[in-house]
């Protein structure tokens, strides 16, 4: 007789995900999130930063944005190291409706594995959560398909919000805006 199928068994990428650990960034993580940063620029990524970073310029920008309540800094954690981030701000005003992804990255090696799809949905589930907020904006690169592709997973759409192109080591990069209405 075949054995019996177990249907909860893990998949290898679920079991992945086990190991992994979401919780509030903190400044311990700072030494973490350099190497990451500088990981993405040496690897010409689509963030912001086109220089390396240094220990002590993440260390004050953090020490700046930290204990601001505006802000969801949600990191995961594998084996007691940071593998990647992403910062939520709510909104400035009482009036206003929308909360802005800022800031979105993972390390090389926990690319591919799921954990994107994960602090992404818990991002939104605590700006929920958090804020009286109807909406969630971010931009991103054209060319960002990793990106792209994850945001349209999680409900965001391309708006016509026109974002201005900026200098990608020489080349056009060109940017659109994507939102996720709340329920
Ligand atoms: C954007 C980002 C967060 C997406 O996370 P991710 O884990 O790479 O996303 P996915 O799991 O969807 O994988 C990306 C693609 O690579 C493929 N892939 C498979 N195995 C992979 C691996 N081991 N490593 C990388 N990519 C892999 C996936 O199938 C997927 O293909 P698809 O986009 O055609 O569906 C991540 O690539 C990243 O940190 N990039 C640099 C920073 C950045 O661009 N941030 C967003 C700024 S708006």
């Amino acid at each position: 007789m075949p054995e019996p199928k177990c249907e909860f068994f893990p998949s290898d990428e679920n079991r992945e995900l086990e190991k992994v650990k979401f919780r509030e960034i903190r400044i311990e993580d700072s030494d973490d999130m350099v190497e990451i940063i500088n990981e993405a620029v040496r690897g010409r990524a689509y963030i912001k930063r086109r220089e390396e970073i240094t220990k002590e310029e993440n260390l004050s920008r953090m020490e700046k944005d930290f204990g601001n309540d505006r802000f969801i800094f949600l990191a995961a954690e594998i084996n007691g190291k940071v593998v990647g981030w992403g910062v939520l701000a709510g909104p400035e005003k009482e009036s206003s409706d929308t909360g802005v992804l800022g800031s979105f990255l993972l390390s090389k090696s926990a690319r591919g594995t799921g954990v994107s799809d994960e602090l992404l949905e818990r991002i939104i589930q605590e700006a929920k959560n958090k804020y009286k907020i109807k909406r969630i904006i971010l931009n991103t690169s054209v060319p960002n398909t990793s990106a792209i592709n994850l945001y349209e997973r999680h409900g965001f759409v391309k708006t016509e919000t026109k974002i201005p192109p900026r200098d990608h080591y020489g080349e056009v990069e060109e940017r659109i805006e994507m939102a996720k209405m709340l329920e």
